[in-house]
């Protein structure tokens, strides 16, 4: 199941729409992406000062990301950096949030929401994550395990991978592959190849910058060169899309959604020095 190709998305800026959500009417919505065959949507809600709904429960599953102020679920806070995962069909208390939030949004399929009822819940969506301040996860490197070599040559001249990436993961779905992480990439990253992979991999820049030399599919019809993105940009890419080189000049933080366990696929790109170089060279974001 293939999410739709963003290549770059400045959430800020796409439509503000209400009535969008269906069981929750009154909630100011911009949509980032949706998957065709399941439904699944990304998207961020802008809570209003006071906005307000009643308990009920969704027949979707969802991942909650704060990006900025602060809401209550029943008697959770979510303040900005928390996460959690309501599987569908599960209750929730009322929602309220007194002065205002921004909060990213997965669901697995279409938001429906059932203020004032009770529902089951899904067996097939996995466990119930209470609210997670993500501040107080320890940031790993997981992917040392996972991409032994990449097209970057270390300084002894070795196929390797580049160092400067770390990911706090959210949630993993041992039966879907699903996998929701933090991913921060240190200031002045560099990954000189293209990857992809044979998944859905969306991307929602929370803070910094990036750069992504290219962006096409295996057939080279749509491409796209030099891709920057800041705060608020967003990607999504059904699999088989390619993207790099990457760089960053003053780091980035990334909320990451995989449909399956990372597999990576990687090219070499023969001007990725000059493209590299000509955006670190002259973005200034500092
Ligand atoms: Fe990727």
């Amino acid at each position: 199941m293939a999410m739709q190709r963003v290549d770059r998305l400045d959430v800020t800026s796409s439509e503000l729409k209400d009535n969008f959500l269906p069981g929750m009417p009154d909630a100011y919505v911009r949509e980032c992406c949706r998957e065709e065959k399941t439904g699944g949507q990304h998207f961020v809600i802008e809570m209003k000062q006071g906005f307000t709904v009643a308990a009920g429960y969704n027949s979707a599953s969802m991942d909650i990301y704060v990006l900025e102020g602060a809401f209550m679920i029943g008697d959770d806070n979510l303040s900005v950096g928390c996460y959690t995962y309501i599987p569908g069909g599960m209750n929730c208390g009322d929602w309220h949030s007194e002065n205002g939030a921004r909060v990213l949004f997965f669901t697995n399929k279409a938001f429906e929401y059932f203020p004032g009822q009770e529902g089951e819940i899904d067996m097939e969506a996995g466990d119930h994550i209470p609210v997670m301040e993500s501040w107080k996860l320890s940031w790993a490197d997981p992917m040392k395990d996972i991409v032994k070599k990449s097209t970057w040559v270390n300084p002894d001249g070795e196929q390797d991978r580049p160092p400067g990436v770390l990911t706090k993961a959210l949630r993993k779905d041992d039966r879907t592959g699903e996998v929701i992480a933090l991913t921060a990439l240190s200031p002045g990253f560099i990954d000189p190849g293209t990857e992809h992979h044979p998944h859905n991999e969306c991307l929602y820049l929370i803070s910094g910058d990036a750069y992504i030399g290219y962006t096409y599919d295996h057939e080279r019809k749509d491409i796209k060169e030099d891709l920057v993105l800041k705060k608020d940009h967003y990607i999504g890419r059904p699999p088989g899309i390619r993207h790099g080189p990457v760089c960053t000049q003053s780091g980035a933080l990334w909320l990451i959604y995989l449909s399956d366990m990372y597999t990576g696929l990687y090219t070499d790109v023969a001007d990725w020095e000059t493209r590299v170089g000509g955006y670190l060279a002259a973005a200034n974001y500092r």
